[in-house]
């Protein structure tokens, strides 16, 4: 049996052309600066995301906290969403490790933070208080259900930034995916910002790894604190080779896992039992109504025995993320499966 799974896009495997890819990859000490195929991926970031330099990562959580740690010194504070990855999923690294605190404001609806709240959040210079360093926006907001933010909102914060002295940093674990919805490049979407990070693991299939971008004097602090993170590599490149695979081939093709997502919200929307929360970018959220007398949870596990696999949210919704293994064919036979599951 063909198992769908539509928990999340981090569960991509590599496709055999990456893997052949990895395969023939050149590599060399990357701690030497000596692995040509991450010099290269590194390259390809910075271009692709219109910064000066790049820096191969381990993971999104390592980028997010080598860059608060390369903008920011202990008893620092961060503005960021109450409902950022960095503030929720990130094993409170930035305070556990680098002793930043996060200041939290709320994430509107449309996944923005509102530009008065990030501006009464801003500490007054004082040696009383924590002192703000940085701003963090995440694109797509993935707790609010993958939205993308617009390049105008983002040039906003990066004013409000300036104007205060702070750094931007997007976590942009999704970034291209922004870029495919907003239908502008990852370039435009990040051009305010300081820093930004994007994952190579999610929708664009690499095994492993993100990218951390920004100038060179920045990359140059990054590199520091990833080393004291662990996560200097050695022969990186068979990895990296995967990277620059998906940043060469992968990129465009994310409007096809956008426009899936579209159609199983149709079809889903139309069984007798689903309520449809949201749909955005490659992610659908559902929930089972309540007169089916099924919980969510024993929901899932029905579908799990016909070879469906979603993603458990703590609200009692459940999350639906295409990504490059799924075709529309797997789309059909998913809307299927829910529907036999509650006839
Ligand atoms: C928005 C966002 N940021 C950061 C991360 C962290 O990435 P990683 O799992 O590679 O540490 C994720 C992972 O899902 C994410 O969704």
């Amino acid at each position: 049996m063909k198992i769908l799974d539509f928990r999340s896009d981090t569960v991509t495997k590599p496709t055999p052309e990456m893997r052949d890819a990895m395969a023939k990859a050149e590599v060399g000490d990357d701690v030497y600066g000596e692995d040509p195929s991450v010099n290269r991926l590194q390259e390809l970031s910075a271009e692709m995301t219109g910064k000066e330099a790049g820096l191969f990562i381990p993971s999104g959580t390592m980028g997010n906290l080598s860059a608060v740690l390369a903008h920011c010194q202990r008893g620092d504070e961060v503005i960021m969403g109450n409902l950022a990855h960095l503030f929720l999923y990130e094993a409170g690294s930035i305070a556990a490790v680098g002793g930043v605190q996060p200041h939290t404001i709320p994430n509107q609806d449309d996944a923005t933070l509102n530009l008065e709240d990030i501006e009464r959040a801003i500490r007054p210079k004082d040696a009383h208080f924590p002192q703000t360093k940085l701003i963090t926006i995440e694109n797509t907001q993935n707790k609010c259900g993958g939205q993308s933010i617009s390049a105008d909102y983002t040039d906003q914060v990066g004013e409000l930034a300036k104007k205060h002295d702070l750094k931007l940093h997007i976590d942009g674990a999704r970034i291209f995916n922004a870029a495919a919805d907003q239908r502008v490049s990852a370039k435009d979407l990040v051009a305010a910002a300081d820093s930004v990070t994007f994952c190579l693991s999610k929708g664009l299939g690499a095994p492993v790894g993100s990218v951390l971008c920004g100038s060179k004097e920045f990359i140059v602090k990054a590199h520091r604190m990833r080393k004291q993170l662990g996560g200097g590599m050695r022969q990186a490149g068979i990895i990296a080779a995967a990277g620059i695979y998906a940043l060469e081939n992968n990129v465009e093709r994310l409007y096809e896992d956008h426009a899936r997502a579209r159609r199983l919200t149709e079809l889903v929307k139309g069984i007798d039992g689903i309520d449809f929360h949201t749909q955005n970018t490659n992610m659908t959220y559902f929930a089972v109504k309540e007169e089916t007398g099924l919980t969510s949870d024993q929901f899932l596990q029905k579908i799990k025995q016909l070879g469906l696999l979603a993603g458990v949210e703590v609200s009692g919704r459940f999350r639906m993320v295409t990504h490059i293994w799924i075709t529309d064919a797997d789309i059909k036979k998913a809307a299927e499966i829910m529907r036999q599951v509650l006839n």
